[in-house]
C-alpha cells in the first residue's frame, strides 16, 4: 500500500490543529498507520530551528550593540523581528529538509498516512507573500529543500486573520506579532496558490464550527481514498513537482536531477 501525504495549510488561529487531529483519529479508526507531524519542528534539529524562528536568538556582549542598531534600520531588520526575510526563509527551508528525509519520506515509504500542519505552501505564503521575497526564489528553494515532495491533498482553512487571530490561546510568537497587513498578504497568498492548484487544495471556510469543518474535510477524505490511484502508488500518493503545481526547470539547481532519481520510490 502507498504512502499518502495530506497537509493542512492556512493563518495562524484558523484551527489546524482540531482538524489534523480528528483527521488522525478518524484514519487510524480505518486502520491506517499515520503520522501526524508538524512545521516547523518536526524533527530535534527542526525543534532547535523553530526556537530560533519563533523566539529569536538571545544577544550579548558587543554583537547585541550591532543587533540592536540593525533591528532597527527600517530597511533591513525592522518589522522582521531580528531575522533577516532571506534568514528567515533558509531557516523554514531547512527545518523542511530535515522533515522531509527523516520522518516523511520514511513514512511514505512505509505506506503510512501522513498528516503535516503545515508544509510548503506556508512559505509560500508568508516568506514569499507576508514579508516579500520573491515567489519564484521561495519556490525554488523550497523545491530543492523538499527533494520535490508535495502533498497529495492540502486543506487550507481560510479565515480572516482578524477573527483568526483572537482565538489565539498564547502570546504572540516572532510570526504572529508581525502585524496584521502581513496576515492578510499571507491568507491571500494562500488562497492564490489554491487557485494555481485546484487540483491538490480544498479551500475550508474555517470560520464555521470545528464539526462543519471537519464533516467538510472528512467527505474529501474519503473521496480521496476511493479514488484508488491514491492508494495504489501512482503519482497522486505523494504529488508531482512537474506536474502543475510547484514547476521547476532543470536548470534551477544541481541537485534538481538526483533529486528526481530519489524521490521515485515514494510515488
Ligand atoms: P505554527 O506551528 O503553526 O504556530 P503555532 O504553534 O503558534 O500554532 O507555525 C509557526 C509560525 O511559523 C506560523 O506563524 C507560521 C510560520 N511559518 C512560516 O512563516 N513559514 C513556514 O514555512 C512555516 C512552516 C511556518
Amino acid at each position: 500500500m502507498a504512502g499518502l501525504f495530506i497537509s493542512f495549510e492556512g493563518v495562524d488561529g484558523a484551527g489546524k490543529s482540531t482538524q489534523v487531529e480528528r483527521l488522525r483519529q478518524y484514519a487510524e479508526s480505518l486502520g491506517r498507520a499515520v503520522t501526524v507531524t508538524r512545521e516547523p519542528g518536526g524533527t530535534a534539529l527542526g525543534r532547535a530551528i523553530r526556537q530560533l524562528l519563533l523566539h529569536g536568538v538571545p544577544q550579548h556582549g558587543p554583537d547585541a550593540v550591532e543587533y540592536a542598531s540593525w533591528v532597527a534600520d527600517a530597511d533591513t531588520g525592522k518589522g522582521t523581528g531580528g531575522i533577516a526575510a532571506r534568514a528567515e526563509a533558509l531557516l523554514f527551508a531547512a527545518d523542511r529538509a530535515q522533515h522531509v528525509a527523516q520522518v516523511i519520506r520514511p513514512a511514505l515509504l512505509h505506506g503510512g498516512i501522513v498528516i503535516s500542519d503545515r508544509y510548503l505552501d506556508s512559505s509560500l505564503a508568508y516568506q514569499a507573500g507576508g514579508r516579500e521575497l520573491t515567489d519564484e526564489a521561495v519556490r525554488r528553494l523550497n523545491v530543492w529543500a523538499s527533494a520535490s515532495l508535495l502533498p497529495a491533498r492540502t486543506y487550507l482553512l481560510d479565515m480572516d486573520p482578524a477573527l483568526s487571530h483572537s482565538r489565539l490561546t498564547h502570546g504572540a510568537d516572532r510570526m504572529e506579532a508581525a502585524g496584521a497587513a502581513f496576515q492578510q498578504r499571507t491568507r491571500q497568498a494562500f488562497l492564490e496558490l489554491a487557485r494555481e492548484e485546484p487540483q491538490r487544495f480544498r479551500v475550508i471556510d474555517a470560520a464555521r464550527p470545528v464539526a462543519a469543518v471537519w464533516q467538510e474535510i472528512k467527505t474529501d477524505f474519503d473521496a480521496l481514498l476511493a479514488s484508488g490511484p491514491v492508494l495504489d502508488g501512482e503519482p497522486a500518493s505523494v504529488g508531482s513537482a512537474t506536474g502543475d503545481g510547484v514547476a521547476v526547470t532543470d536548470d534551477v539547481s544541481n541537485g534538481g536531477g538526483s533529486d528526481d532519481e530519489s524521490q521515485k520510490g515514494s510515488r
